[in-house]
């Protein structure tokens, strides 16, 4: 008598090749958009205590860590920037001499394949840390704010970027920067949007990293519910409406169903972002000897990819790059 099939799949699987002519989800270099700290000043390479691997770079090393990143054959980089200043408005963030915009021009100039991405929020920009610019009873006001997220995704437009991604999660954000891109003639350049990002746990390191903490209160406001799905397929939807290229979902990990069911429901090319404190867990426990980190990395990276995301803005871009290349 025949084993059962399941049985057959389980001798299958002990070989290597077999198990891979099976293998249902493929990790490549081509998934992967690595995120960037971008400071003022010259000849700055500085660790982020809470995200081992990750600097704050000034433009001169930061041109030369894009090159790296480049040669690795990774498609694409998400830039934040730090201001020199901050104030109640953001103002370094929509202004042309700002660290992102001569970061972005200097990128362009030396590697102008790769796909610049730009993060554009106001959050590090302002002294009390918010998303926006407050009104007098201290509460984000959306309109206001949109006008000045517009401004800031133009400048980045206007300084060299492909694609311009609004994180602030104020409504009407993506309309306001369609049409001011639109009106500058950049109608070719595209809109990334955080559609569903959460208030979570989870930025936590990078919000050391991009000394934007709000100093009062906390960003649930203008971020999800953790405990929601279908209003993440409402602000995905609405932000499909406004002319979002790509839509995003973010943190990751904790949000595989969510990513899943946007990759089911709607066609467009779909992010998942990864974010800081889901990277800065796994090097603490390798660090410790906890868990052995690129089987680790590389499995919590396939699992998003499993989940359905077209690809991955990750911490661990450059060295998942380096790990794919070798041969197992
Ligand atoms: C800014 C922004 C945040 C992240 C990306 N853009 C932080 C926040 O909302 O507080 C988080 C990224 C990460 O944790 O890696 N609005």
């Amino acid at each position: 008598m025949s084993v059962f099939p399941q049985l057959r799949m389980r001798c299958l699987r002990r070989t290597e090749a077999l198990r891979r002519l099976v293998r249902e989800t493929a990790l490549l270099v081509d998934d992967l958009v690595q995120p960037l700290f971008v400071v003022p000043g010259k000849h700055i390479r500085q660790e982020i205590p809470s995200m081992p691997g990750i600097c704050h770079l000034s433009v001169d090393y930061l041109v030369r860590e894009v090159q790296e990143i480049a040669a690795l054959g990774i498609p694409g980089i998400l830039l934040f920037g730090l201001p020199t200043s901050k104030d109640e408005s953001g103002s370094e963030a929509y202004s042309a001499a700002g660290t992102v915009q001569q970061a972005v021009a200097a990128i362009k100039a030396a590697i102008p394949d790769l796909i610049v991405i730009t993060d554009v929020c106001l959050c590090q920009y302002t002294s009390h840390g918010h998303c926006g610019i407050l009104d007098d009873s201290g509460c984000v006001d959306n309109d206001r704010t949109v006008e000045l997220i517009a401004r800031t995704a133009l400048s980045h437009t206007q300084a060299g970027a492909d694609i311009v991604a609004p994180s602030d999660m104020m409504d009407g954000r993506v309309a306001a920067i369609r049409r001011s891109l639109d009106r500058s003639d950049f109608q070719n350049r595209l809109i990334m949007a955080y559609a569903a990002k959460y208030c979570s746990a989870f930025y936590g390191p990078f919000r050391e990293a991009a000394e934007s903490a709000p100093k009062s209160g906390n960003r649930s406001q203008y971020q999800m519910d953790p405990a929601n799905i279908r209003e993440a397929l409402r602000e995905v939807e609405l932000d499909i409406e406004e002319g979002a290229d790509i839509v995003m979902v973010k943190p990751a990990l904790s949000y595989l169903d969510v990513i899943r069911k946007v990759r089911e429901t709607y066609d467009h090319p779909l992010a998942a972002y990864s974010v800081s404190g889901e990277y800065s867990m796994l090097k603490a426990a390798a660090r410790a000897g906890w868990i052995d980190e690129k089987r680790a990395a590389t499995e919590v990276l396939l699992s998003i990819k499993r989940a359905g995301a077209d690809f991955i803005i990750t911490y661990y871009a450059k060295e998942a790059a380096q790990w794919l290349r070798q041969l197992p």
